[in-house]
């Protein structure tokens, strides 16, 4: 049992960065761009960002490296941020890790977690956790390769119920990861099941210096309070409950240190918040515009819980195709008193 006096959100340290709170966004492919990334520091109360999985492989080449860094639009106010490689051959991680380093990343965070079949079957993502020398073989490589903090992001293993991320952690340690975040479902459970925090605990107890950020299914502050109580993790990191509430960092920040409850935003600061992302977006993306209103709508659209006429307002959104279109939508709430 973990002590009861423990400060629950310590500053944690990767590198000669300090992650304060440590509390940090879950790398979401197609949702945390670089303006989503900004907002919810904007907002407050998260210490660290990450970019969603970038291949490892185009970014050798120079027409993939265009495509990527299109992408993957990081900035430097952003920092610190980690941007987020996958593959499987350490020599191609270890030029990638150096070739994002040059183009600015503050840390490069190997993903040992994706599931899907496209990146599986070529021995990437949650694949390296099949074979713990294999990983530990890339995360050394990425180590040695760039003089920036390589952190690394797991499953709790590959198949389910073999867990492997307890001894990669140990394994990662060695070879000198600076954090370890441990989504703490199989790749094999994909996103169904809970998430079983108690593969977090066991990662914990089984490093001595490497930092744990627990992942899985945090919605509140309370979630929050739980994970870090239970699993003694030193960090937290929150994915889809981010996802239409940015506030959900400041909240947890607020109400661990106060233990006061966090007021909730208004429905009209949510419509606010909403077509600011929107805005941000397109001033931001290198996308085409409409695309990238397109790939937004989903993610806009989780705004609106809550609101009088939701429905109504959520049919304007999945058809917009402009920023006006999204202004047009929440009309009633943005001028409502
Ligand atoms: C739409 C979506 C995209 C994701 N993309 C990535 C990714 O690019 N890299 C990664 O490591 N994990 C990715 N994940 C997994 C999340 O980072 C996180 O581990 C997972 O959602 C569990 O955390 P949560 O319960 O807080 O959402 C993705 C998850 C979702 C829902």
């Amino acid at each position: 049992m973990i002590a009861e006096t423990r400060t629950l959100l310590n500053p944690v340290q990767i590198g000669d960065m300090t992650i304060d709170p440590p509390l940090s966004l879950a790398p979401m492919a197609g949702q945390t761009n670089h303006a989503f990334r900004r907002l919810c520091r904007e907002i407050g109360g998260v210490g660290l960002v990450c970019t969603e999985l970038l291949s490892s492989v185009p970014l050798q080449f120079k027409g993939g490296l265009k495509t990527s860094l299109q992408y993957f639009d990081w900035r430097p106010e952003e920092r610190p941020f980690a941007v987020q490689l996958f593959g499987s051959d350490p020599s191609v991680m270890a030029e990638a890790s150096r070739i994002v380093v040059d183009h600015g990343a503050a840390i490069v965070d190997i993903n040992m977690g994706c599931w899907v079949p496209k990146v599986v079957k070529k021995g990437g993502g949650a694949a390296l956790l099949r074979d713990v020398c294999s990983a530990t073989a890339v995360v050394e490589a990425c180590v040695k390769a760039v003089d920036v903090p390589v952190t690394v992001k797991v499953r709790a293993g590959f198949d389910d119920g073999v867990i492997t991320a307890v001894p990669f952690a140990k394994a990662a340690q060695d070879v000198g990861a600076q954090m370890i975040a441990v989504h703490a479902r199989f790749a094999s459970q994909g996103f169904t099941g809970s998430a079983d925090w108690d593969v977090i605990r066991q990662v914990k107890e089984a490093v001595t210096t490497l930092p744990v950020f627990g992942n899985g299914d945090v919605t509140c502050a309370d979630d929050a309070r739980r994970m870090l109580e239970q699993t003694g993790c030193d960090g937290v990191m929150i994915g889809r409950a981010a996802l239409g509430n940015p506030w959900i960092f400041k909240q947890i920040h607020h109400e661990l240190t106060t233990g006061t409850p966090f007021p909730a935003p208004t429905v009209q600061e949510r419509a606010q918040t909403c077509l600011y992302q929107a805005r941000l977006t397109l001033e931001t993306t290198r996308m085409a515009s409409v695309k990238a209103i397109r790939e937004l709508r989903g993610q806009l659209c989780k705004y609106t819980a809550g609101m009088p006429d939701a429905t109504t307002i959520r049919d304007g959104i999945v058809r917009a195709e402009s920023l006006e279109d999204i202004e047009r939508a929440l009309a009633p709430v943005l001028s409502a008193e």
